[in-house]
């Protein structure tokens, strides 16, 4: 499974690809307004820090407007994907941009049958957004895996998986298990995965029984 860093925050995302830990990014208008930057120059030093995927997301809801915004944004990099939400004319900007030779993103996705409709539309990547199902008392795994089953009944489905609005480590793990092609995740949560309790004391109980044996290795 692949992992995209889930923020706008450059320094993060420098973090975590100087750590090998990332495939790419995802960005949406709620992480810019937190990262308060011009969007232009975000996208710009993200795609300096990764060569995977970044999506950008459109602001216009209507299809011209997602036609403009998206064709600006994908003049910043080669590796930029354009970020469209679940709409009709949202699937209507996806073929275009497709037709065009762009990277579609198809974001807020929260039934089978509108992921159906993303992959008919050549969408790239399918967003479903684990988190706010879960919000709602609806299980987003349950999602995912209907996703995966219905995409695996279609070989010719070229869409991936793309597991959002992850909260936590468990997410990750059941977002693999059931096969997400990618997980985009918040910083925080990309590093607690490498966290366990028994790792630090196991690692804490070496350090101190290497030390009484007085030896050294290099
Ligand atoms: C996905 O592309 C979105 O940016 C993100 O995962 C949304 O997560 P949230 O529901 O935690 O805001």
């Amino acid at each position: 499974m692949k992992f995209f860093a889930d923020t706008a925050d450059v320094a993060e995302i420098r973090e975590l690809a100087e750590a090998g830990l990332i495939d790419g990014v995802t960005t949406n208008p709620s992480l810019v307004l937190k990262a308060n930057r011009p969007y232009s120059d975000i996208l710009k030093e993200i795609c300096d820090v990764t060569s995977g995927p970044v999506s950008a997301e459109v602001a216009a809801t209507d299809l011209d407007g997602m036609l403009k915004e998206g064709r600006e944004l994908a003049k910043i990099a080669s590796n930029i994907v354009i970020k469209v939400p679940l709409t009709l004319d949202g699937l209507k900007a996806c073929r275009t941009f497709r037709s065009e030779g762009t990277m579609v993103n198809v974001t807020l996705c929260f039934s089978a049958n509108q992921a159906l409709l993303a992959a008919k539309a050549g969408a790239s990547f399918i967003s479903p957004f684990i988190g706010r199902l879960d919000d709602i008392n609806l299980d987003g795994m349950d999602l995912i895996a209907e996703i995966r089953q219905i995409y695996d009944n279609y070989p010719t489905i070229e869409t991936e998986i793309l597991a959002a609005s992850i909260r936590s480590p468990n997410h990750v793990k059941e977002a693999a298990l059931i096969g997400a092609d990618v997980c985009t995740c918040p910083a925080a949560v990309i590093k607690s995965l490498v966290k366990h309790p028994l790792t630090d004391k196991g690692l804490e109980q070496f350090v101190s029984d290497w030390k009484k044996t007085g030896q050294t290795i290099a």
